[in-house]
């Protein structure tokens, strides 16, 4: 027997694809919204009931009258930093509107529960405590950390008032196959990228700036254990550990077994430290991360490895 019906909007991207995945294994029927403008239906399978329209649109109304879902895992964003401080009202237009439309569709469609999606790298700002814990001060540096932040307060102000169940998980920064190396966030995406292409790869400064970098697949067992979990609340996905920009230049290399040398130009002048604490998911529900670093970033090169083999298989047809 089917465990309900989910709407997952920006299910066609990287994060929402694995968590489509993961969650028809689980026995959930699953359907998508997305707009396309990053994700890629190819991430899907075929036989998915799939919608092209946009969080922001009145079309979503009819989804939800016909589609009556159960629950709601919320990925659909605009995700790039840079582009949400150079048009902050795009960034709040897709980010805060759109995402009040779909909290008003839910409580409007009697959705039981709703899964968003947050970030704890844009949101803790040049934290001193590290790793951070939830109860950190929030102090989003960018127009995108504080949409984030905007639609956390507005989640919990729709379970308060409007009774919807929520779930919200910070991440730390996701990495895994189906990334987009486009964008700018992805660096293990955008260095396998670029090395299988032989294009030279730049890093900003010396390259000793850290992240936490967490793997796809543990991050949508962290929104499932979340989802599944009778409590309505805030946490931290990530590893509890830094890696420096070189060091994942240096696996991404290892992992290809190539001889290659990154560039570096200017001065960085991001944040120089992020690193989420996640020891509250793991007190409270038991997850923790299972993949290691290496690991992780040896599954992501061998799957832009063989897409890019297939592209070179299509260029010759
Ligand atoms: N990747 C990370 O490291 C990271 C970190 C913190 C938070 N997040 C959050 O996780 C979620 C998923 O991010 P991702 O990395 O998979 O990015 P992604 O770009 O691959 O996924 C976003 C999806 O939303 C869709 N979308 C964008 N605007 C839309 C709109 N107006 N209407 C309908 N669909 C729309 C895109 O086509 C795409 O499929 C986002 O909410 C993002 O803010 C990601």
């Amino acid at each position: 027997m089917s465990k309900g019906k989910i709407l997952v909007t920006g299910g066609a991207g990287f994060i929402g694809s694995h968590q489509v995945d993961l969650l028809i294994k689980e026995g959930y029927k699953v359907v998508v919204v997305d707009d396309l403008s990053t994700g890629q239906q190819e991430n899907l399978p075929e036989s998915l009931v799939f919608y092209k329209v946009d969080i922001r649109d009145a079309e979503l109304a009819e989804v939800f009258a016909k589609e009556k879902p159960d629950y709601v895992f919320h990925f659909a964003a605009q995700i790039n930093v840079n582009r949400s401080v150079d048009d902050p009202i795009f960034d709040a237009d897709v980010n805060i509107i759109g995402s009040l439309n779909v909290l008003d569709n839910c409580v409007e469609h009697g959705v039981k529960k709703i899964m968003f999606s947050s970030t704890g790298g844009a949101l803790y700002g040049e934290a001193e405590t590290i790793p951070t814990p939830e109860d950190y001060p929030c102090t989003p540096l960018s127009p995108y950390g504080i949409a984030k932040l905007a639609v956390e307060n507005y989640v919990r102000f729709y379970f308060e008032q409007k009774g919807l169940s929520y779930g919200i998980t910070r991440y730390a920064n996701v990495y895994g196959p189906r990334q987009n190396s486009k964008g700018e966030a992805g660096v293990v995406a955008i260095f396998a990228e670029k090395m299988l292409a032989g294009e030279p790869i730049m890093i900003h400064g010396e390259g000793h700036q850290t992240r936490d970098f967490v793997y796809v697949g543990d991050v949508v067992a962290a929104n499932l254990c979340v989802f599944q979990s009778d409590k309505n609340d805030t946490y931290n996905v990530g590893t509890g550990r830094q890696t420096t920009v070189n060091e994942i230049f240096n696996m991404v290399r290892r992992s290809l077994d190539l001889d290659f040398e990154p560039k570096h130009v200017d001065v960085f002048s991001g944040q120089k430290v992020s690193c989420l604490s996640a020891e509250k998911i793991k007190q409270n529900l038991g997850w923790s991360p299972k993949t290691k670093i290496e690991e992780g970033v040896a599954a992501t090169v061998e799957w832009f490895a063989t897409k890019s083999s297939d592209l070179r298989v299509d260029l010759r047809r």
